[in-house]
């Protein structure tokens, strides 16, 4: 009865790791990177955010791009999702884009956008704040600006057509161009459409070498970040000062007591042999005594240094006993607990 328990055990916690391995061998496309002609290729939307800030990403679909059905292709035939890229924590969404390897497109329009008050408000703070989009093809990374705002200001533009160019080599992809056009200015209770085109080219890229483009600094504009250089070595210094402080505070003793030691010890030394023996032992108990008179300064001096401290914790107004309110020669009585008679000189 213990041995199928423990089978159903163990197939549970494989189940997970089965699930995790299945896509990976069941999609060879994506993952083995060869596309046959005509073979779907997916087009993943990743992220949105202000480009002046990378690390703040939304879904792209949380602007209002699609919202209404994606005209085109509604359903493929696999989704993307290794361990790997959750990890990464990308967000991979399909776009909707009908996209076949080696297969032009032509300008298509692929959704309608109804720009009512609340979606142009979306696209216009989107906009203002230059957020850019992320996809991928075959984990090639392409970039788009979403918008453009005109020099005043006023006007808001939406790109609406993304002009695919997809290099290939033999049957693997070797390069993607964006181009972002048909700039639509973005005027409350009308429609725009959004569109796309595929061109496919043969570049002399090899396929080992398709991320050599992306490694280019001149591609990414790597800045070096002088303040935060300078930030981080000032926080160095002042560390090791503080740790500094905090040792030498604490070894300051030490180093006296030592270097007493030693001038003792060459005091000995000159003494000579004679009275070398008793003298150190004088001096040893001389020295012990002073020890431990320094210990009991040490200890007189936090307890008083407590006190002091805790002091004003401690003080309860005192009542000034001169003043007396009712005079039988006693300090602060009152009439009532004084019986005897008044004194003739109050
Ligand atoms: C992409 O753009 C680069 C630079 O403009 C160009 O060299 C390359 O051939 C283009 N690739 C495709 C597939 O059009």
């Amino acid at each position: 009865a213990g041995l199928p328990g423990l089978q159903l055990c163990a197939a549970a916690a494989l189940l997970p790791l089965l699930l995790l391995c299945l896509p990976l061998r069941g999609c060879a496309d994506e993952h083995e990177h060869t596309y046959q002609d005509k073979e779907e290729v997916v087009l993943w939307m990743n992220t949105v955010g202000p480009y002046h800030n990378r690390q703040e990403t939304y879904k792209y679909f949380s602007l209002p791009f699609c919202v209404e059905k994606i005209k085109i292709k509604i359903k493929i035939s696999h989704y993307h999702e290794t361990l790997g890229e959750a990890l990464q924590g990308v967000e991979l969404e399909f776009s909707g884009l009908d996209i076949k390897f080696k297969e032009d497109v032509m300008q298509t329009t692929y959704c309608e956008i109804d720009l009512d008050n609340g979606r142009r408000d979306a696209f216009v703070y989107a906009i203002k704040n230059h957020y850019w989009y992320q996809m991928y093809i075959d984990d090639l990374p392409i970039c788009g600006i979403v918008g453009e705002a005109d020099k005043n200001g006023e006007d808001y533009y939406l790109w609406t057509y993304k002009k695919l160019e997809i290099g290939y080599n033999g049957n693997r992809i070797v390069d993607v161009n964006l181009t972002s056009e048909g700039k639509v200015k973005l005027v409350p209770n009308t429609k725009i459409q959004m569109s796309y085109s595929v061109k496919w080219k043969k570049p002399d890229v090899k396929f080992e070498d398709r991320f050599d483009k992306y490694l280019d600094p001149s591609f990414f504009q790597h800045r070096i970040h002088w303040f935060s250089i300078f930030n981080s070595f000032m926080m160095v210094i002042f560390l090791v000062g503080l740790v500094s402080m905090i040792l030498m505070r604490t070894l300051r003793k030490d180093y006296a007591r030592y270097s007493k030691e030693e001038e003792m010890d060459d005091t000995d030394r000159d003494l000579g042999d004679k009275y070398g023996s008793e003298v150190a032992d004088m001096i040893e108990l001389d020295n012990r005594a002073a020890q431990r008179e320094t210990q009991k300064e040490g200890a007189a001096f936090v307890a008083a240094a407590l006190k002091e401290a805790v002091s004003p914790f401690l003080k309860r107004p005192v009542k000034e006993k001169s003043k007396r309110r009712y005079n039988c020669g006693k300090g602060g009585h009152f009439q009532a607990q004084c019986q005897t008679p008044r004194k003739q000189n109050w």
